[in-house]
């Protein structure tokens, strides 16, 4: 058959069936229509069903372009393109619409994952520094003032810094007193969790900057099983003076100042003979009991006193691991507990409040 008559053949068939004519308006008239029903649905399950409609095999689209085979070939190029800009115009309207509806879903899921903190606000009012941390700024700013430096140490020291160094060798009796918590990082167990912040006073020697007046406030760590007045955890500020010569007098007045001045006027302090093997001298400082007045009371035993923390003039040999000389210079050092101050001022019975975070408990300081 020659392609006259094939073409001609064609032709009639399509009469016969009854294929829809091809016409141009009522097909833009389509796309139009198609794109403004896509413009007005509001959920991704319709549009997904609005998509199949228009694009399916069942939809119009699919149908005439099924038709196109039997319209005259030389019709077939405009017809084709028609149909395929009709598609495309509907596609895009799909993918855009997708994307918008996409984005609105998401924006409401976060919303709706969205935490309310007012409502926390609202129940408990801003939050605020815990009272340890409280009594240690009070503590720096009294130190501050008397020209004293805030200095840190690491939370994990060697042992050189820990005990050696402080002149307690590896058999030394004292170090059972501080029973420790040592890591497991090497071979060799050579780290540990700081047992007080004495450490702080080694590394300040060693900076070989002198004088020194430094407090170095920090947490501390002791395999002590908590009670009533003991944490395993628990903070300390240690205080170190280095200069020419230091006198334990200046020591006694040191500690005398900031007690008044955290405790008030009316509580004096007094030293008492003690031992800690990076003094000599060595004192445990105590304050008249916060809750008699020195009268003697359950708190104090009856004995109107209440030990604070330990102090000393720094032993030569802490200045001899350190390098420093102790002809020229003399210093004093001091160590107290934080949370003992911050128990003893607002009369708190159980020292382990302080770790419990209880909002009720914290919300009053
Ligand atoms: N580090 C000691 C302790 O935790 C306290 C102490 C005592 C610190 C005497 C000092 C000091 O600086 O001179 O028990």
């Amino acid at each position: 058959m020659g392609a006259m008559a094939k073409d001609a053949k064609k032709h009639s068939r399509a009469v016969e069936a009854g294929a829809p004519p091809f016409d141009l308006g009522a097909l833009s008239a389509f796309a139009d229509d198609a794109c403004r029903r896509v413009g007005e649905v509001s959920d991704l399950s319709h549009l997904e069903e609005l998509s199949t409609e228009l694009l399916g095999k069942r939809g119009r689209l699919s149908v005439l372009k099924a038709a196109l085979g039997d319209v005259l070939p030389k019709d077939r190029p405009v017809f084709g393109e028609a149909l395929n800009d009709a598609r495309v115009r509907i596609e895009a309207a799909l993918v855009e619409k997708k994307d918008a509806l996409a984005q609105g879903e998401l924006m409401r899921a976060i919303a709706l994952d969205r935490l309310d903190l007012t409502e926390v606000l609202a129940a408990h009012g801003p939050g605020h520094l815990h009272l340890v941390t409280q009594v240690q700024e009070e503590l720096e700013d009294i130190f501050v003032g008397m020209g004293y430096e805030i200095a840190e140490g690491p939370e994990v020291e060697t042992d050189w810094y820990n005990f050696t160094a402080l002149n307690m060798p590896r058999d030394h009796p004292a170090r059972s007193i501080q029973d420790s918590f040592y890591l497991d990082i090497g071979d060799k167990v050579t780290h540990l969790l700081r047992s007080q912040t004495s450490p702080a006073q080694i590394r300040l020697l060693e900076r070989g900057e002198l004088p020194i007046y430094a407090v170095a406030p920090g947490r501390v760590y002791r395999r002590d099983t908590p009670d009533a007045r003991h944490l395993s955890v628990f903070h300390q500020i240690e205080g170190l003076v280095v200069d020419k010569a230091v006198s334990f007098g200046d020591l006694a007045g040191t500690i005398d100042v900031f007690v008044k001045a955290i405790f008030g006027d009316a509580v004096s302090s007094r030293l008492r003979p003690a031992y800690f093997p990076f003094t000599e001298p060595s004192a445990e400082f105590e304050i008249t009991c916060t809750i008699c007045g020195g009268e003697g009371c359950k708190t104090c035993g009856q004995i109107g006193w209440i030990e604070l923390g330990g102090c000393g003039m720094v032993h030569p040999a802490v200045f001899e691991a350190t390098g420093v000389d102790a002809e020229t210079w003399s210093g004093f050092a001091f160590g107290f507990g934080i949370d003992r101050i911050a128990i003893m001022r607002h009369e708190i019975e159980d020292i382990r409040s302080l770790l419990e975070n209880d909002v009720r408990f914290l919300t009053q300081f």
